[in-house]
């Protein structure tokens, strides 16, 4: 073997020792003994008083099998890693609790191929996207005008606005969006015709830190305050 392979063998050897150390640091920190100490901040709007396992399940298999399983999948025995200690937290977990049939939109219709893009700039596929946890807030993502990945070609057949949806659009008005409409459909409200009474994004702002709704507080659907385990 010349100095040159033997070099770089040992370098292959030294990076997976390293990555060996850090899965097993990160083991230990995710392991369930040590939650309490590094739970990451304030609780979001509404999920005060929720249990930490409502949404973080323990991952199959004890935390040795677990190590192993990544060791093994490092070295290329093994096609995909596994979670340690926790499982990530999917959208499932979410829609435990917040399943509303009638959403208009619902992630899952953003895996269709059509959505790529749109995937690309915002992955409005995740809640967690546009609701990260432990932040203290309600909506994370502070962006109001990312509508335009999806609407360029809206248009009303009889649109009802004083400045219709074409215009808006041809206008660049995104920010307006939010301004008449919330984004899940969720609220009992009457949706806005005219541009003078859009409301201003320092409200909606407000609101996605956890203030009150400017969209009112009648709701179609209310969260659930359990997770059903029996689903
Ligand atoms: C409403 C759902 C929800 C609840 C309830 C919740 N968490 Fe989380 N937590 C999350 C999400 C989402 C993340 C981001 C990481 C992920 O996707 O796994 C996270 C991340 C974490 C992390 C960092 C681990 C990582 O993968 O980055 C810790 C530690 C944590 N949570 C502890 C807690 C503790 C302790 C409680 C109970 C007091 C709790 N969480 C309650 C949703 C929740
Ligand atoms: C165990 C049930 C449960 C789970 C799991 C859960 N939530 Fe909630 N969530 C609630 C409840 C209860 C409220 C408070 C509802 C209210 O105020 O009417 C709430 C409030 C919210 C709010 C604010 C709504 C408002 O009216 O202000 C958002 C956003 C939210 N949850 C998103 C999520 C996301 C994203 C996840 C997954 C990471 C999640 N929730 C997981 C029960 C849950
Ligand atoms: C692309 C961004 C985005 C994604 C993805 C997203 N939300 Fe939201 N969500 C928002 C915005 C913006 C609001 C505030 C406007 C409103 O109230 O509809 C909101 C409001 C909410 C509210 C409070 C109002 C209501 O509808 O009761 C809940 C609860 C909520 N989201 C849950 C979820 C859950 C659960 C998921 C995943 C299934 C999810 N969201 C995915 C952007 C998003
Ligand atoms: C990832 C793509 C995507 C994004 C981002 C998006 N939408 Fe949509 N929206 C859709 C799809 C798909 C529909 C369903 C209509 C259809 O099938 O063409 C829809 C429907 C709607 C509807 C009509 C719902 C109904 O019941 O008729 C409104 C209002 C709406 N969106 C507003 C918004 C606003 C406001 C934003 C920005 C905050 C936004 N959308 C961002 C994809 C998106
Ligand atoms: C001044 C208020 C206002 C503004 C601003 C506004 N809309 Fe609307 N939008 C309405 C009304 C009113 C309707 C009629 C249906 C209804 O009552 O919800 C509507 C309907 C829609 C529909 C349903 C279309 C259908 O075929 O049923 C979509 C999608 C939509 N708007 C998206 C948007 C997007 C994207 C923007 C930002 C460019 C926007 N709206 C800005 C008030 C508004």
């Amino acid at each position: 073997m010349n100095k040159n392979t033997a070099t770089r063998k040992r370098q292959h050897l030294a990076y997976i020792l390293g990555i060996a150390v850090g899965l097993i640091a990160l083991a230990v920190l995710l392991s369930p003994r040590y939650d309490k100490f590094h739970v990451r901040g304030p609780m979001n709007s509404g999920h005060d008083t929720l249990k930490c396992e409502s949404c973080h399940q323990d991952a199959p298999g004890t935390l040795r099998q677990q190590i192993q399983a990544n060791l093994r999948y490092v070295l290329g025995l093994r096609e995909h890693p596994v979670d340690f200690g926790h499982q990530v937290v999917t959208n499932e977990n979410c829609l435990a609790c917040h399943e509303r049939p009638n959403d208009r939109h619902p992630v899952y219709r953003f895996l269709e191929p059509r959505f790529l893009k749109a995937r690309d700039a915002l992955s409005p596929q995740f809640c967690v996207s546009c609701h990260a946890e432990h932040k203290g807030q309600r909506v994370t993502r502070p962006d109001i005008d990312y509508c335009v990945n999806c609407h360029k070609k809206t248009r009303l057949r009889k649109d009802p606005l004083d400045v219709s949806h074409e215009r808006l659009i041809a206008l660049k008005r995104w920010e307006s969006c939010l301004g008449c409409h919330d984004f899940h459909g969720n609220h009992m409200m009457k949706t806005a015709k005219t541009v003078e009474t859009i409301i201003p994004a320092e409200k909606i702002r407000a609101y996605f830190q956890g203030g009150a709704s400017p969209y009112g507080t009648e709701r179609r659907y209310q969260a659930k305050k359990e997770v059903d385990h029996d689903r």
